[in-house]
């Protein structure tokens, strides 16, 4: 079967390990960059976190270090969800020397690259602040018809995580979100108002635990760890709107970023007027199948 040629942007972040998982579980792409970028928290964690969970996995791609501060606005991290480390405590699990080597290129570099010499066009997964690929979409605009669609973990209809009005993607970096959604490239929208369904049953993580293998072992720890903080799985959902569109509900809609410092930072807001319809500029997802969900991030440890 055709494998889809994806590159996966990140800031690894035990969602964002889940979401890599799962990629290779579900055996329907071509994986051929793994990029990093500043957000759960520092690059240089988010950078190794990268490197380790592709090793591991050994994972036939290039891993390369993105932006470390959004494009405008101040730095943040969430060292409080993932853990100091980003990975939930579990550096000390990962095998000694299993870190895939780091490309000596930039994420810009490697992303654009990747793009232009790919005879097809290419997916992205985008589960980080969409820092690296605001700049991507800025500076190298050709790219723009080389890419099949990008699949988006970040911002929220009527919700938030990070603030009331925000999910923590967007509210680190509002203006890269705001570059991608004026982009007029094809977007998938897993945000804050679908993944906040999206949770693991205590029966799940028991099965995960009695699998009994390093990559589980790791698994288990980290979903514990980061699950006290924040109970939803919210990355591996766009993955799996690319290998599984069937498992979801959507709607398509004209969504924008309020970019603006203040209560409303990061905010993302559909356009739901029937008077003066926006175009849509993007697929947001709306529900999803839970059941299937569990059984395949379960299975994703086997
Ligand atoms: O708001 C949830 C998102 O922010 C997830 O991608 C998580 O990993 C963090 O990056
Ligand atoms: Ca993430």
């Amino acid at each position: 079967m055709k494998k889809i040629p994806l590159i996966i942007d990140c800031d690894p972040g035990v969602d964002d390990v889940l979401a890599i998982v799962m990629a290779k579980h579900v055996d329907k792409f071509d994986i051929k960059a793994v990029t990093s970028v500043s957000g759960n928290v520092g690059i240089n964690l988010t950078t190794r976190n990268a490197q380790l969970i592709t090793g591991l996995l050994d994972l036939d791609c290039v891993v390369a270090r993105g932006a470390e501060e959004p494009l405008v606005k101040p730095k943040r991290e969430a060292g409080h969800v993932h853990g100091a480390d980003g990975i939930g405590g579990t550096f000390e699990l990962f095998p000694k020397n299993c870190k895939k080597e780091l490309s000596k290129f930039s994420a810009l570099n490697v992303l654009r690259d990747t793009l232009m010499n790919s005879e097809e066009r290419v997916s992205i997964v985008a589960i980080g602040p969409l820092t690296n690929i605001g700049l991507l979409l800025k500076i190298y605009p050709e790219v723009k018809e080389k890419i099949e669609v990008i699949s988006i973990m970040g911002g929220a209809i009527n919700n938030g995580n990070a603030t009331p009005c925000s999910e923590y993607n967007f509210l680190v970096d509002p203006e890269a979100a705001s570059i991608v959604f004026k982009s007029g490239v094809p977007l998938i929208m897993a945000g804050i108002n679908l993944t906040v369904k999206v949770t693991l049953t205590k029966e799940n993580l028991e099965e995960i635990q009695n699998i009994g293998s390093n990559l589980s072992e790791i698994g288990h720890k980290m979903i514990v760890d980061y699950t006290t903080d924040d109970p939803a799985i919210h990355d591996p959902c766009a993955v799996l709107a690319l290998s599984h569109p069937d498992m979801f509900k959507w709607e398509d809609l004209h969504v924008q970023i309020d970019t603006r410092e203040g209560f409303t930072q990061g905010m993302s807001y559909a356009d739901y007027r029937l008077r003066i319809p926006k175009k849509p500029n993007c697929k947001v997802l709306t529900d999803i199948d839970l059941e299937k969900f569990r059984k395949l991030t379960v299975d994703s440890f086997k």
